[in-house]
């Protein structure tokens, strides 16, 4: 692995970066260890119960309980840094974006860090000298921020990393009060996010609409969720009105082939609490991009 990552000596593999957080958080979750860990273990049950009835019921996981964040990194966050990684790997216009020195990055839902932590993967074992990136992470739970600031930590990033936390809650009126710069993103991700803002109905389909305005020519947006039509459907539909064009689209299964990540990394944590972190799913995904335009004003593909 490049040096640049690993003045811990660590390699940049998502089971690996989860464990070092979680060994560094484990001790803030209040209580003694055995009603931690059943804390722990009922959240995990609880969450996957919220994920699995959500496109009934609506909203997901109250994320400003720490137990539910914790329980969060440990079962979702691997995989879901992994499908990042994963999705960058499989489309060149994705790779592309990462040939240039400077690279700016909006992670929008990406409050855990997942979506960074799977582009810093795709970078670690793409090798060569890596961008600089500027990357907004954009989330409606401020809590969060603490999450990725631990995952920094423990990653020991290098200082061309720079990262910036900015709180959108979508469906409060005033979601965007803070400033962003989505509109000079190089590259958008969108990972597990849109399936829980969708019980919000028209503010979640507004949010999404503005960002994919927002978009500048030619930046590339990555989107994973669960396969649900009335997730990606709508996601589509919104992308055709803003003239987004799909450069890869997929649905089906997805797990965690990389022999190189190891979940039994998580062993100790996985024996307290009676279940292991997700390896698969079933998951829409795409690659989408904002055209560039022709100097005649007319839509160009090529970059
Ligand atoms: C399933 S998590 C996905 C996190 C990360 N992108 C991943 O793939 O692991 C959904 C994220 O959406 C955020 N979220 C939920 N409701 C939201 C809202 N109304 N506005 C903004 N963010 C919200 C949560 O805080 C959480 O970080």
């Amino acid at each position: 692995m490049d040096a640049w990552l690993g003045s811990l000596g660590m390699s940049l593999k998502c089971f690996s970066v989860v464990k070092k957080v979680l060994e560094d958080t484990y001790s803030e979750i209040p209580d003694d260890e055995g009603n931690r860990d059943r804390m722990i273990a009922l959240a995990i049950e609880q969450i996957s119960e919220t994920y699995l009835n959500m496109s009934k019921t609506g909203a997901g996981p109250d994320f400003r309980d720490p137990v539910n964040r914790f329980a969060y990194v440990y079962a979702y966050v691997p995989v879901h840094a992994h499908w990042v990684s994963e999705l960058i790997s499989w489309s060149q216009d994705a790779k592309d974006v990462f040939e240039k020195d400077k690279v700016r990055i909006a992670c929008i839902g990406g409050g855990p860090g997942s979506d960074l932590v799977g582009i810093l993967k795709y970078l670690d074992e793409r090798g060569g000298r890596p961008p600089s990136i500027f990357c907004e992470i954009a989330d409606g739970c401020e809590l969060w921020k603490h999450t990725w600031s631990d995952l920094a930590f423990s990653l020991d990033l290098p200082v061309r990393l720079s990262t910036d936390y900015i709180i959108q809650r979508v469906g409060d009126t005033d979601a965007w009060r803070h400033p962003v710069q989505f509109e000079k993103s190089d590259i958008l991700s969108m990972s597990f996010f849109v399936s829980e803002i969708a019980h919000l109905g028209e503010p979640a389909w507004d949010y999404v609409g503005a960002v994919f305005e927002k978009m500048k020519p030619g930046a590339v947006l990555l989107f994973n969720d669960n396969q649900n039509a009335m997730y990606y459907g709508k996601v589509d539909e919104i992308a055709r009105s803003k003239g987004l064009e799909v450069l890869l689209e997929g649905k089906g299964d997805r797990r965690v082939y990389d022999r190189n990540e190891k979940s039994d990394e998580l062993s100790e944590f996985s024996k307290k609490f009676g279940r292991k972190s997700k390896l698969t799913g079933d998951v829409s995904w795409r690659v989408m991009r904002k055209p560039l335009m022709g100097a005649d004003g007319a839509v160009s593909a090529d970059p």
